[in-house]
């Protein structure tokens, strides 16, 4: 096929109905296997991502469904004279391709049953918190009026938690004021306005690879194609980012990487912030590990990894959330940003909800502002995770074959595990639930399915028996894999799904 540059139809449409045209003509009969997403990619040459937004449509529209392991095949009984004129959609807002990670959520929730020993929890262990914390964080709460919480206030939180919130990042001489900090639902909220700013004004984004899912998933949603930029366990490389010249996103995680639990070298981060300046482009900097750093540990550099002082504040948003050092459900997270920045995506936040709920932030104020309980709920939790770090890490030594390789974690609770080139952590995720283990697979940590042969293990939420009892049935399963698998081929349609 043709495709035209120039046409003003985005290649993606094109491509899509294309495919869509030689179904409804016969020409790919139903049950037909379609060629590899790598292969269509090299045949037009576009990029995987482009095949993939195409699959996306065709897929919603019935015409072709995806098995993971197996590839993509036109549906039997597929009726394509009642689907859509697929380049008639609305573009402003794209659904996101989930179609991988729905059928590893299927997988996934096979392990949900007690005998699994689950490594797929992105969440710490509520066994850190003192009994009855919640209920008396609430009444000191509510004791300050209840009228404070009858109604929305301040769009952009309430004053006293951006203060105190302020202070927290106030330390080694820097400053940082209220008028600078945004309070979100969740950092993931904040990830949501900034990937919707960046597509309103045109902004090009990049990702780290391996990144965490939820940036992927915002970015998707607002149809965003993130450049990928290929991380090693102390960041991306700055060389990575010398074609990019225009102001951009970068989203990165710098600091207890979300999946590989490690933290960016000096070097990457002053080359990193030097482009940044350079470029006038914005580090949208996932800090929300911090207080969940091992700062005692040899592997610490905690405050040189932030980029709060170096690029600084005019070219860096950073977040923060109290979801990993105190509960999740709570929904508190939080921007740290230059004024102007807060206040256009105080802007958005103030369309999308006016504000988060009062009563959640009075909490997530009387955990903050109680120095000493906060303070030692801190180091309960660093003790609590550094054991189960240390446990993961000597399973991993005794059990493990040659071959496999995995990650240093400077704190939080993950890790990033490599099998040998040519193996798949998807091939491998239901033979694991069989034997009563699971993990989350690498393609879903990576925009464009990629990272095939790794996965990521969080240990938070698990005892040190059970994680020794884990990794011994993951490196079981893993040695049989790797014995058996006759060098497959890498499932088709898989890694470049
Ligand atoms: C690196 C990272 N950033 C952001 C989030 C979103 O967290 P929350 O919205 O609960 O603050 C998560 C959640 O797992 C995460 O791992």
């Amino acid at each position: 096929m043709n495709l035209d540059k120039e046409s003003g139809m985005p290649l993606y449409a094109q491509i899509r109905d294309d495919i869509h045209a030689s179904i409804l003509q016969g020409i790919l009969s139903p049950g037909t296997r379609l060629p590899s997403v790598q292969a269509m990619a090299h045949d037009r040459q576009v990029t995987q991502a482009t095949i993939r937004r195409a699959l996306q449509d065709l897929i919603e529209d019935g015409l072709v469904e995806s098995h993971v392991g197996r590839g993509t095949f036109v549906t039997r009984g597929a009726h394509p004279n009642q689907s859509h004129t697929l380049s008639a959609r609305p573009r402003s807002i794209q659904i996101p391709d989930d179609s991988l990670s729905k059928s590893i959520e299927e997988l996934l929730s096979l392990s949900s049953n007690s005998a699994c020993i689950a490594f797929t929890r992105g969440i710490g262990d509520t066994g850190t918190l003192p009994e009855g914390i919640l209920s008396r964080l609430a009444h000191k709460a509510l004791s300050r009026g209840e009228s404070l919480f009858w109604d929305s206030g301040d769009s952009r939180g309430l004053p006293e938690l951006r203060e105190s919130i302020s202070r927290m990042y106030s330390v080694n001489g820097y400053s940082v004021r209220p008028e600078q900090v945004l309070i979100t639902s969740g950092s993931q909220q904040a990830i949501t306005l900034v990937a919707q700013q960046a597509a309103h004004n045109g902004t090009p984004v990049l990702c780290e690879s391996p990144c965490y899912a939820g940036v992927i998933n915002s970015f998707n949603a607002f149809g965003l194609s993130p450049k990928t930029l290929s991380r090693d366990e102390d960041g991306i490389h700055p060389d990575s980012l010398a074609s990019v010249t225009e102001p951009s996103l970068l989203y990165l995680c710098p600091l207890v990487h979300n999946p590989m639990g490690t933290d960016i070298s000096p070097a990457k981060h002053q080359g990193i912030a030097d482009w940044a300046t350079r470029t006038g482009s914005t580090l949208l900097s996932d800090e929300i590990f911090r207080d969940l750093h091992f700062s005692n540990d040899a592997h610490s550099c905690s405050e040189q990894s932030s980029f709060l002082a170096r690029p600084g504040l005019s070219h860096a948003i950073i977040l923060g959330s109290l979801s990993k050092s105190f509960i999740s459900g709570l929904r508190v997270g939080w921007i740290v940003s230059s004024e102007d920045k807060i206040a256009s995506l105080a802007r958005i936040k103030r369309a999308m909800d006016l504000g988060c709920p009062p009563l959640m932030q009075g909490i997530a104020l009387a955990f903050l502002e109680d120095e000493h309980g906060y303070k030692a709920h801190r180091l309960r939790m660093i003790t609590h995770y550094q054991e189960r770090r240390d446990a993961t890490l000597q399973a991993l030594a005794d059990n493990m074959p040659s071959g496999v390789t995995w990650t240093y974690p400077s704190g939080g609770f993950q890790l990033w595990l490599t099998l040998p080139p040519g193996a798949s952590s998807l091939t491998l995720l239901p033979l694991a639930i069989d034997a009563g283990v699971s993990f989350l697979p690498g393609p879903l940590q990576d925009s464009e399915y990629r990272c095939i042969n790794s996965l990521r293990l969080c240990y938070g939420s698990l005892s040190p028996a059970e994680i020794s009892e884990g990794i011994r049935r993951l490196a079981k399963v893993i040695r049989m894999y790797l014995t058996e698998r006759h060098q497959d081929p890498i499932p088709a349609g898989i890694g470049d799904y």
